[in-house]
């Protein structure tokens, strides 16, 4: 099914429409402006600046040094890029745990200063009350469960998680919790793709996997990995759609050599 150029702008209701429809749903990570633009343009129906910006633009090695203030300054520049595509922000670690109110006033900072149309928050259980109170606000909210890396230190290992029935039981408990507060998606990450698809069966809310297989109504990767513009990073789930690194990697070393050999620029590269 290709993209359909008749949805002018992907909303909340349309996101819904689609999992109803059984169409699934495409979401890329976007943290600058050119990137996003280009990722509308192909028809993107999500685009989330995830806090992954920590790792792939910064160069942290875990999602838990990126700021609000950064995250602001990502997302404005791909809401400033976008025509058509639902643009979802990461609250970022310590922008919301302490409480429902700065969770709540993390948000509408995020709303107010990029113009963005969503935020997604990692956890369950332990974060509804400011999952409700944000939403009481007006504010969609995307959920995100599984292998939630701004909790990568409690976990120690980005290793596949619920394989266990008690973890399993959780997760599927955390999400009726995250639909029930009114969340109108929810990210699932590496986890069994059975388990994904239960729960994609059981709740009327579009479920986004990451590493969560075939069975869930939409898929989101990060686009420094489905681009290959990382070397390093390859695991089982991913599916790279280029190879940038070394086509970028050509092309430097070519305008290196041009630079040196005094061929560029040439008599008509100049004024
Ligand atoms: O920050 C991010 O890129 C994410 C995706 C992995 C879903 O949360």
């Amino acid at each position: 099914m290709s993209v359909n150029r008749e949805i002018k702008r992907v909303t909340t209701h349309i996101l819904q429409k689609m999992k109803l429809d059984g169409e699934k749903i495409s979401m890329l990570t976007a943290y600058d402006f050119s990137m996003a633009r280009i990722f509308d343009d192909a028809g993107m129906d999500i685009l989330l600046v995830g806090d992954s910006a920590s790792n792939v633009m910064a160069g942290h090695e875990t999602t838990l040094p990126i700021t609000l203030d950064q995250m602001i300054y990502h997302a404005a520049s791909v809401v400033r890029a976008i025509k058509r595509s639902f643009v979802v922000v990461d609250l970022p670690f310590g922008s919301y745990q302490g409480n429902s109110k700065e969770a709540l006033s993390s948000a509408i900072r995020i709303m107010k200063e990029t113009g963005a149309h969503g935020i997604k928050i990692e956890g369950g259980e332990e974060i509804i009350e400011s999952v409700k109170r944000i939403i009481s606000a007006g504010v969609p909210v995307m959920g995100h469960l599984g292998l939630t890396p701004q909790s990568i230190y409690k976990f120690g290992t980005y290793a596949v998680r619920a394989t266990e029935e008690a973890e399993a039981q959780k997760l599927i408990e955390d999400a009726k919790l995250l639909r029930e507060a009114g969340c109108f998606a929810i990210v699932l990450e590496k986890i069994p793709a059975l388990l994904a698809k239960k729960v994609a069966e059981e709740l009327r809310i579009p479920i986004i996997g990451i590493g969560a297989g075939k069975y869930v109504d939409g898929q989101v990767l990060v686009m420094h990995d489905m681009l290959g513009i990382n070397k390093e990073f390859k695991p089982r789930f991913l599916r790279q759609y280029l190879n940038l690194y070394d086509t970028i990697l050509g092309a430097t070393k070519n305008y290196i050599k041009d630079v040196k050999a005094k061929d560029f620029p040439n008599d008509k590269e100049q004024y």
